[in-house]
């Protein structure tokens, strides 16, 4: 077999971490080839010795056969190789066709032949139906169309060899199977391709073969169609990890918790994003919120945990109308939240891991008496949160920013459920964690359930929405489009209705 890539035996050291440690890679001509491993494992820095943003301390690069010193991103593109990168690289106020063309322009008797270019780049978008409109400018695109200008830019360029760095970690469902799409178009074209993940479903759909990393050596390489979750997931942990979280039957309390009523509420550049939201929750079951990211659910979140008001309708808790409550008294009544935002909205990241910890608490007895803290009772828990919750870091003095996306998490989630809350908003709770890390706080949100707390879980996964929720309701554009009940529900049925391709009434109970 041809390989277009051949990595061989690299070894690369940053000050006091090993990033890759004997690491081989072989991608072979017109492949799709998975790369997996957590955050950290050194993924990224394999694909910046590749693309010629970091040299390597020792290894052999080939491409298509022969031995390769790529010294530079330049060196590398001449090669054939290009890389779209986890943060864009584009220039926001400049033009889909001036970014792409930037650079690389053909000239004319000296000057831009931007007829020429824009033929050349229409071919492209044709060809592998990566459609965008090449006069918008830059910061007009979606997070989607962004990642297509990538991508044409890197073909525009001749790729043969295109790397993509965690490329589905930014966009919707609907986005992503369009990316597959794409992705295998372009190898029926003979492109090859690296493709960077966390998420094992989508590696296994496209990948011809999948090589897994962890803690910067390799551990494990299949062939895609080969490949299970439960092996890869423990190729990339290092232990056996069950993502299906049991759902024990469970019958709901008859009386309902929290009461929506009919909530009409603007966005923050002042549009309609709640138009007649309406539903129920009862203890001890979760209620899923599924949708395209955009359609109302960022709003709905801040209604109901009190970030803010609505123009009108109702927010009920517990019998109370809360509608016009400050955050606070809303905590204090047995609501917590953990944000979809966890650096903006849920943690201080220069203030110290208990510090975060015990932020809910630190006011109220048994914590304080008479406004005096008691800083042995606050660290006692600070330290029994981090063991139970399993949060890695050598103590709790360490300043919170220095730990992982997982472990930030973990600190967020151990704050606002380890005295039960009667009722749990999750956003987005698992976003950006690892795989370790995203099975222990699914478990976390069904034993809160199982004790009978009342959760709301709006997320931008299905898979979790459909693996965790008794019920599911789906927004689009505002309005609950569906409510269907999380014991029989059918992906496709629900995509549809994330698309607003259909909808019917909800029941509301
Ligand atoms: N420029 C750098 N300087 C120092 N350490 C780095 C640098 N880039 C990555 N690392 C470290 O190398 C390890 C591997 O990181 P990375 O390749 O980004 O992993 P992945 O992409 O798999 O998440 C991590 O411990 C990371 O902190
Ligand atoms: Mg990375």
């Amino acid at each position: 077999m041809e390989y277009a890539v051949e990595m061989e035996r690299i070894t690369k050291r940053y000050p006091g971490v090993l990033a890759n440690d004997d690491v081989s890679l072989c991608v072979g001509a017109g492949e799709i080839h998975g790369l997996i491993g957590e955050n950290g494992a050194g993924k990224s820095t394999l694909m910046n010795i590749l693309y010629g943003l970091e040299l390597p301390d020792s290894g052999v690069i080939r491409v298509f056969g022969r031995e390769a010193a790529i010294g530079s991103p330049n060196a590398a593109i001449r090669l054939g190789i290009s890389m779209v990168h986890q943060h864009f690289m584009l220039m926001p106020n400049m033009t889909v066709l001036q970014n792409i063309i930037l650079g690389r322009a053909p000239t004319r008797f000296g000057f831009i032949d931007r007829a020429k270019a824009r033929e050349a780049i229409s071919d492209i978008i044709d060809r592998y139906d990566l459609a965008v409109d090449l006069d918008l400018k830059i910061y007009q695109l979606s997070v989607g169309q962004k990642q297509r200008v990538e991508i044409i830019k890197a073909l525009y360029r001749r790729a043969k060899i295109l790397v993509l760095d965690e490329p589905t970690a930014v966009l919707t469902p609907d986005e992503t199977n369009r990316l597959m799409s794409v992705l295998r178009r372009l190898k029926e074209q003979g492109i090859s391709i690296i493709f960077i993940t966390h998420k094992l479903r989508e590696v296994m759909e496209v990948s011809d073969m999948i090589t897994v990393m962890r803690k910067g050596a390799v551990t494990g390489r299949v062939k895609g169609a080969e490949a299970s979750a439960g092996s890869l997931s423990t190729m990339m942990v290092g232990r056996i990890v069950d993502m299906s979280v049991p759902k024990a039957e469970r019958k709901p309390a008859e009386e309902p918790i929290v009461e929506i009523d009919c909530l009409h509420a603007l966005n923050s550049r002042g549009l309609p994003a709640l138009r007649g939201v309406s539903f129920r929750i009862f203890p001890g079951e979760i209620v899923g919120v599924a949708g395209v990211e955009g359609n109302g659910q960022t709003e709905l979140i801040e209604v109901i945990s009190g970030l803010s008001r609505p123009l009108s309708g109702s927010v009920r808790f517990m019998g109370l109308d809360v509608t016009h409550m400050p955050v606070r008294p809303r905590r204090e009544l047995g609501m917590a939240h953990v944000p979809e935002d966890r650096l903006k909205q849920g943690v201080a990241a220069s203030c110290s891991i208990r510090d975060n910890l015990v932020l809910g608490c630190y006011y109220r007895p048994p914590y304080s008496k008479l406004g005096v803290m008691d800083n042995n009772r606050l660290s006692g828990l600070a330290e029994r949160l981090r063991e139970d919750f399993d949060i890695k870091a050598p103590g709790t003095g360490g300043l919170l920013g220095t730990l992982s996306g997982g472990n930030m998490q973990k600190v967020v989630f151990a704050r606002e459920t380890h005295d039960s809350p009667k009722f749990l908003i999750a956003a987005q709770p698992t976003r950006g964690v690892d795989i370790g890390a995203i099975e222990y706080i699914r478990r976390r949100i069904m034993r809160l359930r199982d004790e009978g707390s009342a959760i709301l879980l709006v997320s931008a996964e299905l898979d979790e929405i459909l693996s965790l929720s008794d019920r599911i309701l789906v927004m689009y554009e505002g309005e609950i489009a569906a409510e269907v009940d999380g014991n029989c529900a059918d992906e496709d049925e629900i995509g549809q209705f994330m698309m607003g391709a259909r909808r019917k009434g909800h029941s509301d109970a």
